[in-house]
């Protein structure tokens, strides 16, 4: 990772700072039902306000095709307000032009300035240098802590980066310090877990992944594809078959790399995804027919618990079965307090995300015990896939 500049480095006293956020939170009739992203951007402005600067926050929110007054900001106020200990929020309903300029220009010391949805501008996904000029005009300086964001190369992320003195927020400080720390200079033993419904999907990741750690825990209906490959019955569960051949390369290859693969030994079965099913607890050799694999079983379970005690650092991202649906959620949240467990011991360095990780570590009530937990999705697969983001690209230091 290049090094870049930190708020630290970026003189804010008496300067308008543009501050690009990701306020893409979910809401639910007009409520935001989860504030985790809104009160990570806290840090950033409460060190803008202090040192002097007035904090100017533009964010996207939804996908929206042109100007939608049901993907407005406008309901993000309030909770923002709120996560900045109380300071006045001034909304402003365009993020370019006279409307946002005008109450840029109104902004008294301690109040925040909060811009109207970026993506109500085609110019924003479509990295437009003219769109992102219009942007810098209301600012002096640039601060990206959007993370989450990063892997867009759009207008306020990538061409605005350019046209201001730019550094990174705290939270996208906070960020990168992490995933540094679990994959570019980790303790070793390193572990990952990756889990989720498709091997298509994560292909990058896990042959990225397969040559920077040690051992590699695969979970969920991923998983299921890989014991295909290795010529076990998998009934009806879900399976990519025409995967079979890519999983094999990717077993044989993480020999190669020296990359201990974990994959189920036994598993929990039904004959239909349903809460409160009833299930069959069995070795991955003898899934009938009819059944589906839903979750690792308790042995699988107690495998990955013990790789865990055995390793230094952790990466973590999708859970090891259907989740969602009870009593399938048993061998993520057996994982979720193990990690937890020897996270506060002190025994393990401990980095997840993606947004059905997060639902469940939440849902295992062990959020606040992992090293760091990642509010990105998209953004942090694109990470372990090894990519470039452009909006940390956009940052590096000269
Ligand atoms: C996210 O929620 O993952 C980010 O805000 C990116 O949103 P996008 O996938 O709509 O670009
Ligand atoms: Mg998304």
């Amino acid at each position: 990772m290049p090094r870049f500049c930190t708020l630290d480095d970026l003189d804010v006293a008496g300067k308008r700072v543009l501050v690009r956020a990701d306020l893409n939170v979910p809401v639910r009739d007009g409520k935001v039902t989860d504030t985790t992203r809104i009160e990570r951007l806290a840090p950033t402005l409460a060190a803008i306000v202090e040192r002097g600067g007035k904090p100017i926050v533009m964010s996207h929110f939804g996908r929206p095709k042109g100007p939608d007054p049901s993907q407005s900001l406008r309901p993000i106020v309030e909770p923002l307000s709120r996560a900045a200990g109380g300071r006045p929020v001034r909304f402003a309903s365009d993020c370019v032009g006279p409307e946002a300029k005008r109450v840029v220009a109104l902004l008294r010391p301690g109040e925040i300035a909060l811009l109207e949805n970026l993506r109500f501008h085609p110019g924003e996904e479509k990295n437009d240098p003219e769109f992102a000029r219009q942007l810098a005009a209301l600012g002096d300086v640039y601060v990206d802590d959007a993370f989450s964001a990063a892997h867009r190369a759009h207008a306020s992320i990538a061409a605005l980066a350019h046209l201001l003195p730019a550094a990174a927020g705290k939270n996208m400080q906070a960020e990168l310090d992490a995933l540094g720390a679990a994959l570019e200079n980790p303790t070793r033993p390193v572990i990952a877990l990756v889990g989720g419904a498709k091997v298509s999907t994560k292909l990058d990741l896990l042959q990225f992944i397969i040559g920077k750690v040690d051992r590699l825990a695969i979970g969920g209906a991923m998983a299921n594809t890989f014991l295909y490959a290795q010529g076990r019955p998998v009934g009806r569960s879900l399976c990519e078959q025409n995967l079979a051949d890519t999983a094999r390369a990717i077993l044989s290859r993480a020999q190669e790399r020296g990359c201990e693969i974990i994959l189920p030994e036994d598993a929990v079965t039904a004959e239909k995804l349903e809460p409160g099913v009833v299930t069959r607890t069995i070795g991955v050799n003898a899934v009938p027919a009819t059944a589906m694999i839903l979750d690792i079983g308790p042995q699988s379970a107690e495998r990955i618990c013990q790789a865990l005690e055995a390793s230094k650092t952790l990466v973590w991202n999708g859970p090891v079965g259907a989740f969602e649906t009870p009593p399938f959620d048993r061998g993520t949240i057996a994982i979720a307090k193990k990690v937890a467990e020897l996270t506060r011991a002190g025994r393990l360095m401990s980095v997840a995300g993606g947004g059905d990780t997060v639902a469940a570590l939440a849902a295992a009530g062990v959020t606040d015990d992992l090293t760091y937990v990642s509010t990105a999705g998209g953004a942090f697969l694109e990470w372990l896939e090894g990519r470039e983001l452009p909006g940390v690209a956009a940052l590096a230091a000269p």
